[in-house]
């Protein structure tokens, strides 16, 4: 993305107003005056995810969380898309960022809410904005990824929250079929924190609270995002450095005793974070729908493109360092082409004739240092969380595969049921409130993780061997070879949305379809 001037103008809140969260470690708490409309302040506040000493700036760079709330039932925010220079680990870049912010400002609001974005676009290309996660309208000024915000314009989107909706971490993003990937890489991603049931589990409750937004990166001398190799995109573009909340390797405090609630979502537009933590178990509470009806305690996680994970970690030891890394995983890839082969998972491709879109194991990356300090009387796990209904049984039975291959005229196109996407076109018609069972099936030789707007779902079986428990998803890892069958209601939104693969240039490169929920 071209680097041009930064408008004045690009956060503000509609009243002055504290952030009326609880456990963050408070360091400072500066205000903000908005230069334009003169409508209030901004709370900043800086959690107790700090900095690594291993950075040679030191603990000041501007890298405070942003947090807006919902008051009286809205959340009323205007935030443009607009370049500027951040500094970022140890180098100042420049990144497109959310109201000017990088981490972009975080979100919260309730059940039953009305959220009010007055959103302007300072960036050189159209773009417009997904909730990723939120079960909303998908038309109108809602959730609608149809619409398209020409550069210098300005949009509200306005949309309401169910009063049934759960608590969960969804999270926003450009969504403008071609440039999501891109603009992603970019540096455009915020979370939207739904406060629910699940925050007021004591035991939950209790836990502190951290968010970790994994992003990737690659950036040229200047500081400029690099674009992706030639044949990188069929893969699916990496950084070469990763990056928590913007920081390199932060550390997140744990005292003794302690339970830290570690909300993390995978916001790269195609890296897979196959996350573990030394000497810790995970303690999965919530998936991407919000809570699931107990722990389930992991060694390791697997975290692709789009999926939010809720956990806790307690703090079992007396003192130390203890690495959060990401594991190497290989995604499959072109190396396998002609071979013959459907890929089983973990086979490594050698440079095939896509060249660098070969599969190939990422090394293990350190993500993030928990370390000890102090101690505290142990808080304990929860025994129970919020239960997870089943759905009726399915109205009907639908099948999507997913592949790429040579289209004349577009050369190599990313399908869905041998199609590319096309806007006009709508590929899938359901009436509301059908349940349906979605048989989502991988014909090809690269992951495919894949992602339903607006109506979660839950996911029943992966070749025919049923899920150990359930959960409420939006995206879903479907490998080479796999068959992932989900149940979905689509429940109180009629209209047309889109369902995509969330390796993001492989949705710009045509993996994507529309549906349309008849009323
Ligand atoms: Cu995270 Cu269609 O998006
Ligand atoms: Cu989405
Ligand atoms: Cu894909």
């Amino acid at each position: 993305m071209v680097a041009h001037e930064t408008p004045p103008h690009v956060f503000s809140l509609s009243d002055s107003h504290l952030p009326s969260f609880r456990d963050l470690t408070m360091k400072r708490r500066q205000f903000l005056t908005s230069s334009a409309g003169g409508v209030g302040a901004l709370a900043l506040t800086q959690c107790s995810l700090h900095r690594a000493s291993s950075s040679p700036r030191g603990a000041d760079l501007p890298v405070a969380d942003a947090i807006a709330s919902s008051r009286d039932g809205l959340l009323d925010v205007e935030l443009a898309a607009a370049p500027r220079q951040v500094a970022l680990g140890d180098r100042e870049v420049t990144l497109s960022t959310y109201g000017g912010r990088f981490p972009a400002p975080r979100l919260e609001v309730r059940p039953g809410d009305r959220v009010r974005w007055h959103f302007t676009n300072h960036l050189p290309q159209p773009t417009n904005l997904h909730f990723h996660g939120l079960h909303v309208t998908p038309t109108g000024s809602g959730d609608n990824p149809f619409r398209k915000i020409a550069p210098g314009k300005s949009f509200t989107y306005e949309f309401d929250l169910p009063t049934t909706h759960p608590g969960t971490l969804a999270w926003y993003h450009p969504h403008l079929h071609g440039t999501v990937a891109e603009q992603l890489f970019g540096g455009l991603a915020g979370l939207m924190v739904v406060r629910g049931a699940i925050d007021e589990i004591p035991e939950v409750k209790a836990a502190r609270e951290e968010f970790l937004v994994l992003q990737d990166f690659s950036f040229d001398d200047r500081g400029q995002i690099a674009p992706p190799a030639a044949g990188r995109r069929v893969l699916g573009r990496e950084g070469d450095r990763v990056y928590v909340n913007g920081e390199v390797n932060p550390q997140i405090a744990i005292a003794s005793g302690e339970l830290v609630r570690l909300r993390v979502v995978n916001a790269s537009p195609s890296r897979f974070y196959r996350l573990q933590l030394e000497g810790h178990p995970f303690h999965l509470i919530g998936t991407d729908g919000g809570a699931i009806a107990a722990p389930v305690e992991l060694d390791e996680i697997l975290l692709v493109p789009g999926e939010r994970i809720d956990v806790l970690v307690k703090g079992d030891r007396d003192s130390g360092q203890f690495r959060l890394t990401n594991l190497p995983y290989s995604r499959g890839g072109m190396g396998m082409m002609g071979s013959g082969m459907t890929g089983n998972r973990g086979m490594m491709g050698g440079r095939g004739m896509m060249g660098n879109a070969s599969a190939r194991e990422s090394d293990e990356q350190v993500l993030a240092t928990v370390t000890y300090s102090g101690a505290i009387a142990p808080q304990p796990l929860p025994e129970r969380l919020l239960a997870v209904d089943a759905l009726p049984e399915p109205s009907r039975t639908r099948r999507f595969t997913m592949n790429h291959g040579m289209v004349p005229g577009l050369g190599m196109t990313f399908l869905i049921n041998g199609q590319p996407f096309d806007a006009g076109r709508v590929d899938t018609r359901v009436q509301l409130n059908d349940v349906e069972d979605w048989e989502i099936v991988n014909t090809g030789i690269m992951d495919h993780p894949f992602h339903l707007h607006a109506h979660p779902f839950q996911i029943l079986s992966r070749n025919d061997r049923p899920e150990p428990y359930r959960a409420w998803k939006d995206t879903v890892l479907v490998r080479p070879g796999e068959s992932v069958r989900v149940r979905v209601k689509f429940a109180d939104y009629p209209g047309k949305t889109v369902y995509h693969c969330h390796i993001l240039d492989h949705e710009d490169l045509g993996m994507m379809g529309a549906i349309e929920v008849m009323a």
